[in-house]
Formats: structure tokens, C-alpha cells, sequence
């Protein structure tokens, strides 16, 4: 039988899906044995952070699961005995953040580890099997400025790798000459923002290829012709929000495709309405409400995904970017604002 589309923001519901109440199983083996372990455990505990719903889980719990996806060589893989990864050591370092435990990392391993994999031409590798990308620029820089160790690498480099993926439409892709896509964008834009080097965007051109992402029905792709999916209103819209460009697209419509996405039986939020809800669109559906300032949530800070209490507290010297003058929508945008959607 269909479901009646959500009007609301199913708070509790969502709660006890990432918790998985409704599974007969331990709560902290639910959520820590999905697929991407570490990466899920990112997922739900910034979902529930969110949602005001952190210490739902036990932290000692938590702590000594990420302590034991550690390996030799200073990184994280995905799961306990997983090879090290620059996706997972982000991960690890994200949630021992948020969990205020940085002092239960070895600092000086983990930053050994991201140096290792940063190349001459201020590209980043994942692991040892050289693939490079642009979404392994943004965790190296990322990770390492949680760790308050960005003097490991070459800044300079990496953002003149960054600015080499950048394209003739504004956007960046993962490699250069390779096509614009919201993931890499976040990736390059947050990057930037992260080491103050946003010259390098063209934030008009930038902001209105954004813009563009947005559907009739309210949500958002991640590039011309592709389907709508909930995750690109995180990719999209926290681009626009560093851009200080996110009234740029139809905020009302994106909240309407978001709660539609909520599965009101089970909770949780899939890729589109009907779809069957899993973390990783719990994630990037609430952080995107969030940044859309739907009530009830925590504001998260764009730069990050992870809630800005957390990052103002860990970076606290870093710039206000929420806190410019918002330009105005360009001329031509404006009837797209008001009458197409
Ligand atoms: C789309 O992937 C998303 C990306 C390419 C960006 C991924 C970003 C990271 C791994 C960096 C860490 C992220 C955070 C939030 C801290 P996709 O494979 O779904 O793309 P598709 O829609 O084209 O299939
Ligand atoms: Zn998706």
C-alpha cells in the first residue's frame, strides 16, 4: 500500500531506525556492522547528534570500536583488520571529535599516515593502490586540520591541485579534466574553505551551476540529466552555503523533497521518495534540513558535515562563514525563484 508522503520531520522515528529498535539485535552491533562500518558509525552519530540525540549512544562503546579499526601504519580501515584508508581515517577523526576523545588519538600516526599519501603535485592518494581524487584532497586537508596539524603538507600544492580540476562551468570533477560533479564540488569547495584559499572558486559561475541542480519536484542532482537523489542536497547545498549562495535555489521545495524521502513506517530517509531508507540518507538528508534551518535541529557546519558546535569549538580561530553579507540572486535567476518550481 503506498504511503502517505510526511509533512513533518519524523525526529523520533529516525531515532530509533538508526538505532535499530526495531531489529532484534544489540543496538551498537546494528548500526557498527553495516557495510562501511566506520563510515556508518560517522553517519549515525552525526544524525543523531543533530538531532539532539548523541548520547543515545554509548560512548566508551564507540570510542574503543574506532580505537580497534587502527592499524600499524597509523590509518583506519573500514572495520576491524580493514586496510587503512584516508575515507575511514576521516571518519575515525570526525567522530573522536564529536565525541570530544581527540586526546585518545595518537595525533602524530594519523598524521603520518595522511602525509603518505599526498603526492609531488599536491594530489592525494586513498591508500597504497594510488587512486587519486579530488574527495582524498578534502579528507587529507580536512582530517589534518581536525588534528590541528595542516603544517604536515604542502597547503599550497593541494590547493593548486584543487585548482587544476577546476572546469569551465565553475565546478571541479575528481581528477583534471575530469567532468564537474556536486560530490568533487563539495569536496573542492570545502577543501578550500577549510585552508582559506575560496579565490580559487568562481562563486557566480559556481553558484548558478548549483543552482541549476535543482528539479521541478524539489530535489537536487549532481549533474545535468542525472536523477534526483536526497545525498546531493548535502554535496549541493553545503557548497552554496560556504558560497554564501543557498538562496539560490527553492528552500521550501528541497524541505518538501526531503520529508518526502522520510520512510513514515520504519524512519529513516532514502534517496527519493519510495525508496527503501538507509544511514547514509538519514546523514545527508537531516544535515541538509539542517542547513536549511528546519526547527528542531542543530546547525552543522557546511565545511564539515559534522554540527557546527562541535567545529567551532575544535577550530575556533576559523572564519565565520556564514556570517558575510549574502550577495543577491543574480537577475536572471530571479523568475527562476519565483515561478518555476
Ligand atoms: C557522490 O558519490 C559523492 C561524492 C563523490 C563525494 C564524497 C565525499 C567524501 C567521501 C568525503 C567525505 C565526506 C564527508 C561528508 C565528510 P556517489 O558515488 O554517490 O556519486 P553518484 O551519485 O554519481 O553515483
Ligand atoms: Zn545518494
Amino acid at each position: 500500500m503506498a504511503q502517505e508522503v510526511p509533512s513533518k520531520f519524523l525526529l523520533d522515528l529516525h531515532v530509533q531506525f538508526i538505532l535499530g529498535l526495531d531489529k532484534k539485535k544489540d543496538e551498537f552491533e546494528y548500526w557498527a556492522s553495516e557495510q562501511l562500518r566506520l563510515n556508518g558509525v560517522y553517519w549515525a552519530l552525526t544524525s543523531l547528534d543533530l538531532m539532539n540525540h548523541k548520547d543515545d549512544l554509548n560512548r566508551d562503546d564507540v570510542i574503543a570500536f574506532v580505537l580497534s579499526c587502527q592499524n600499524k601504519d597509523g590509518g583506519f580501515g573500514g572495520s576491524v583488520e580493514h586496510d587503512s584508508h584516508l575515507i575511514y581515517t576521516l571518519s575515525a577523526v570526525q567522530i573522536m571529535v564529536m565525541l570530544d576523545a581527540v586526546d585518545r588519538l595518537d595525533r602524530s600516526a594519523i598524521t603520518a599516515f595522511i602525509q603518505s599519501r599526498a603526492n609531488a603535485d599536491g594530489s592525494f592518494t586513498g591508500d597504497a593502490w594510488g587512486e587519486v581524487d579530488t574527495r582524498f584532497s578534502y579528507i587529507a586537508l580536512a582530517g589534518l586540520s581536525l588534528l590541528d596539524r595542516l603544517d604536515a603538507v604542502d597547503v599550497a600544492m593541494a590547493v593548486r591541485f584543487i585548482e587544476a580540476c577546476r572546469n569551465f562551468d565553475g565546478g571541479f570533477g575528481s581528477t583534471p579534466g575530469a567532468e564537474s560533479h556536486a560530490g568533487q564540488i563539495f569536496c573542492c569547495v570545502g577543501a578550500l574553505a577549510i585552508v582559506d584559499a575560496l579565490e580559487i572558486v568562481e562563486a557566480d559561475k559556481l553558484g548558478w551551476w548549483l543552482a541549476e541542480r535543482q528539479l521541478k519536484n524539489g530535489g537536487l542532482n549532481g549533474r545535468p540529466e542525472k536523477l534526483e537523489d536526497v545525498c546531493y542536497s548535502w554535496w549541493v547545498l553545503s557548497a552554496l552555503s560556504i558560497l554564501d549562495r543557498i538562496h539560490w535555489i527553492n528552500k521550501d521545495s528541497l524541505i518538501q523533497f526531503i520529508l518526502g524521502s522520510q520512510d513514515a513506517d520504519t524512519g529513516g530517509i532514502a534517496d527519493r521518495p519510495g525508496d527503501v531508507p538507509d544511514v547514509f540518507h538519514m546523514l545527508f538528508g537531516v544535515a541538509g534540513l539542517a542547513l536549511l534551518g528546519y526547527p528542531g535541529l542543530k546547525a552543522v557546519d557546511p565545511r564539515y558535515c559534522m554540527p557546527k558546535y562541535v567545529t567551532d569549538h575544535r577550530i575556533p580561530n576559523r572564519r565565520n562563514i556564514q556570517s558575510r553579507e549574502a550577495p543577491p540572486p543574480p537577475p536572471s535567476s530571479q523568475s527562476k525563484l519565483d515561478m518555476e518550481i
